[in-house]
């Protein structure tokens, strides 16, 4: 057996006396972690939000953490600390048996038929949204995807088409995500707390006449999926269960989705020669793209993932033991903070080659860097709390990218510098000033 080690033996990423790293974190979210890598190793506490949390770097120790196949971590308690109170009942925020059986009476309302669905009225909505950018040549482009992205959510969780309803909902929504943003954890009046739990508790009223409403006639939407799910033994979810799920769903896709999409279009930004191979690849195929006619945008297919190796949404996924256990060499007692380091994990130099260069080849037959290892490549996490989304969210990054690059070239501004902000996910701090020329047909 191989010797093992403390906590008290581990190197320690203290930064600054109080807040330890999270203002350097804030200012440079990718550079602080990678530097902390490098300089402690694949296993090291690092102080941030007040937590000192072990941070495991390593494929092997995240596959441990993600499939924990001994059920001796919590994704509940790892969770909480940053989304409890305005997200509970998600799925994220259930654990074991209780997770399990509601994860299997959600999994229809991600089949192909349901996500072609969702897919049927969300993509016109992105084309006309896409048209007007390159109509305007100018955007700032991180609000207009958070924008759109929020209202087809609501067309594909909802159902919800009329304006005023769409705003209504948009408008609660932005409150609970600042409240779960905000930096003080007690519902203090006039705190973003306090504020995102009133309009929790409104949309949960608007949802819950919804849900009555779809519960008499279904639609194509995933509100009457969830309505009409049943479990091998006939469970079937309550109203209340429903609004929790879909806020949770709507907060899961939501800046994940966002924060790909606006990486994504720096990239190929900054990477004409990209542009143009996306280009003659989706001119090459149909118009509008489906479930299945998706998975022949392979090109694309590359550059989405490049772009979620460099930018994972969730660049650190948290946990919490819940008895004393080993993961890699370390011996961890029982309520123990751990991060699963996404982001260290797709930079990894023991798994890819020139992990900081922009290389969506190394995606492609005969390289196939991101099966060097079993674990190499985890954007979507894996295990019991696999990202339930995965392919609605490409599938959403493939028809913006697949409309975007037959009508526009994209253009940085001369002399731009990226500079990032890490929350809710990696994006640009500026929001992307982007020049859009439309290609001439
Ligand atoms: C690029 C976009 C996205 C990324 C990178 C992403 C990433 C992730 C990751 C890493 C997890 C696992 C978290 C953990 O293990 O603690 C997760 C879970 C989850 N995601 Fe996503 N996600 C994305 C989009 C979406 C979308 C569009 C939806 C739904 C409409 C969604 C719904 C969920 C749900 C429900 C879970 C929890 C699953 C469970 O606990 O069983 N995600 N996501």
């Amino acid at each position: 057996m191989s010797p093992t080690r403390t906590m008290a033996q581990l190197p320690s990423a203290r930064g600054a006396p109080v807040v330890g790293n999270t203002l350097r974190w804030l200012r440079r979210p990718l550079d602080t972690p990678v530097q902390a890598h490098r300089t402690h190793g694949d296993v090291f506490r690092y102080d941030i939000f007040f937590q000192r949390p072990v941070v495991f770097a390593h494929p092997d120790a995240i596959g441990r953490i993600l499939t924990d196949p001994d059920g001796d971590l919590s994704t509940a308690r790892g969770w909480e600390p940053f989304f409890g109170r305005l997200m509970k009942g998600g799925l994220l925020l259930r654990d074991h048996d209780d997770h399990r059986s509601h994860r299997s009476l959600m999994r229809g309302a991600f089949s192909s038929s349901a996500l072609q669905g969702y897919l049927d009225v969300m993509t016109p909505r992105i084309e006309a949204r896409i048209d007007a950018w390159i109509d305007r040549g100018e955007v700032v482009l991180l609000p207009e995807v958070q924008r759109l992205l929020l209202e087809l959510a609501g067309v594909s969780l909802l159902g919800v088409e009329a304006p005023d309803e769409l705003d209504r909902l948009i408008r609660a929504f932005e409150a609970i995500a600042r409240g779960v943003m905000g930096l003080v954890g007690v519902p203090l009046p006039g705190t973003a707390l306090a504020r995102g739990l009133r309009a929790r508790a409104d949309l949960s009223r608007f949802l819950k006449e919804r849900i009555a409403a779809r519960r008499k006639a279904p639609g194509p939407d995933l509100t009457s999926q969830l309505c009409s799910a049943t479990d091998e033994h006939g469970a079937v979810l309550t109203d209340e269960e429903i609004v929790d799920h879909v806020i949770f769903l709507w907060m899961a896709a939501h800046d994940t989705t966002t924060g790909s999409a606006v990486m994504a279009a720096y990239e190929l930004a900054r990477h004409r020669e990209w542009q143009d191979r996306l280009r003659e690849e989706a001119l090459g195929l149909p118009d509008r793209l489906d479930v299945q006619t998706s998975a022949q945008a392979t090109q694309a297919g590359w550059v989405i993932h490049e772009t979620l190796r460099l930018y994972p949404p969730i660049g650190s996924i948290p946990r919490r033991t819940l008895r004393q256990t080993t993961i890699a060499d370390v011996v961890l007692p029982a309520d123990t903070p751990l991060r699963a380091a996404i982001l260290l994990l797709h930079r990894h130099p023991e798994v890819w080659t020139d992990p900081e260069r922009f290389d969506p080849e190394r995606f492609a037959e005969p390289r196939q860097e991101h099966r060097r290892h079993r674990h190499a490549f985890r954007p979507f996490g894996t295990g019991a709390h696999a990202c339930l989304g995965m392919r609605l969210a490409q599938l959403q990054l493939h028809a913006m990218l697949h409309h975007l690059m037959r009508h526009a070239r994209l253009r940085l501004p001369d002399d731009y510098v990226l500079k990032l902000s890490p929350a809710p996910s990696l994006r640009p701090a500026d929001g992307l000033p982007l020049r859009l020329q439309r290609v001439p047909r």
